[in-house]
């Protein structure tokens, strides 16, 4: 009996050991290199002294480490985060400012965080906002690869290069600015302008030596708080939501096309669109008992303001889907990151990120 005990005791950390590392330890971690928007930022904004964009205060980051605001749009780690940690990194890579900051080490080889929240694909997305636009954040990974090339050598810098996992995560806030702006941009226009922004990026990427390219697409943007509360009824506002699939496609025919031109080019494509409706359809599935509303803000749906120290703040945080208006939350950040890592044909394609790193 006592025997028996132990012995699944042992079963049970050998499992969980397991589990919580998941990548097999036996494989070299890749390196991670992020790019995007608010969905992937660690604190790039908060280094950044002129923009108002920034979550670096409460109640931000209430279910982190003394609950310490860190920049993040989140009430603890972001799919970033997890992302990293399930690819084998012992935390996630810090912001490009916080090195350019405290100074340029071998850590960076390991991987670095460019995104910013409020960025998108276009510079005109967030000009006027004081953030780092992507062809801004590929300009920072530039000069990570020159680090990397002085430190080891043109021809080991390649290989490293090759191996490392590009991620990125944006397109959303180019669609708000398009809706905000009341565009007369006709949406297919708009769309390919996006679609033909993101190639210029990857083919950028690519000529610096990246090969493997991690890509989230655009969620359901029509059901966040902050769009709901422009339905009248709650319900999600189906013109941001035709968008966001019509980019998906869109994408995906981009992707296969460069991966047919770019020698070696591998990528996994992440559905966030899918992901985030399947949650929203079935939420008792995911022990979400709200969808619709933000955990932390004000107002109807608590999304009329934005999270600050003052906002109304849930306390069931693993039963909501969005921190505040429009951010999920720490679980639902993770759900994601389990998805992309490990998840089937139906929300991430042609394969999953683990299967990419693996490569
Ligand atoms: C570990 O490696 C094995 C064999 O290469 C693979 O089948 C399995 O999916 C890997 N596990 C994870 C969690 O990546
Ligand atoms: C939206 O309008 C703002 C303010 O005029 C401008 O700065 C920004 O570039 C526009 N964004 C897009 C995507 O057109
Ligand atoms: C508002 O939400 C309802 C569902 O509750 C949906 O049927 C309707 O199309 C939405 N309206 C707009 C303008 O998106
Ligand atoms: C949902 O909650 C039940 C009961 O607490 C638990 O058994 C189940 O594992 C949870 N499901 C998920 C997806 O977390």
């Amino acid at each position: 009996m006592e025997k028996t005990n132990v012995l699944s005791y042992i079963v049970f950390i050998v499992t969980f050991l397991h589990i919580s590392q998941i990548s097999n330890s036996t494989k070299p971690t890749p390196p991670i290199f992020i790019f995007g928007d608010s969905t992937a930022d660690v604190g790039t904004n908060s280094l950044l002294p002129a923009t108002k964009i920034r979550a670096d205060f409460p109640h931000n980051g209430i279910d982190f480490f003394h609950s310490k605001p860190t920049g993040r749009f989140s009430n603890g780690f972001n799919s970033a985060d997890f992302l990293s940690k399930l690819l084998g990194h012992k935390s996630s890579p810090q912001p490009y400012l916080f090195f350019l900051k405290r100074g340029f080490t071998t850590k960076m080889l390991r991987g670095v965080n460019f995104a910013s929240a409020a960025s998108g694909l276009l510079d005109m997305t967030g000009k006027d906002l004081n953030i780092v636009p992507m062809s801004e954040q590929i300009k920072q990974f530039e000069s990570v690869c020159s680090l990397l090339t002085y430190l080891k050598g043109r021809d080991m810098a390649m290989h490293i290069l090759a191996k490392s996992v590009i991620s990125i995560s944006t397109g959303s806030n180019d669609i708000f600015a398009y809706f905000e702006n009341k565009s007369k941009v006709d949406p297919d226009v708009f769309t390919n302008s996006l679609i033909t922004a993101y190639e210029c990026h990857i083919n950028a990427l690519y000529n610096l030596g990246a090969r493997k390219f991690g890509i989230i697409s655009i969620p359901p943007i029509g059901c966040c708080p902050s769009q709901r509360i422009n339905n009248g009824t709650g319900g999600c506002l189906e013109i941001e939501n035709t968008f966001a699939r019509a980019f998906h496609s869109s994408l995906d025919t981009l992707l296969k096309k460069l991966s047919y031109k770019l020698p070696d080019m591998k990528y996994a494509l992440g559905n966030s669109y899918e992901m985030t409706i399947n949650v929203i359809d079935h939420p008792q599935l995911f022990n979400f008992t709200s969808i619709d509303t933000a955990c932390c803000g004000e107002g109807w749906l608590n999304a009329e303001r934005s999270c600050t120290p003052d906002a109304n703040l849930c306390s069931n945080r693993d039963e909501y889907l969005f921190w505040d208006l429009n951010h999920p939350t720490r679980y639902a950040s993770e759900l994601a990151a389990v998805t992309l890592y490990s998840g089937g044909k139906q929300f991430v394609t042609p394969i999953n990120f683990a299967q990419l790193a693996a490569y």
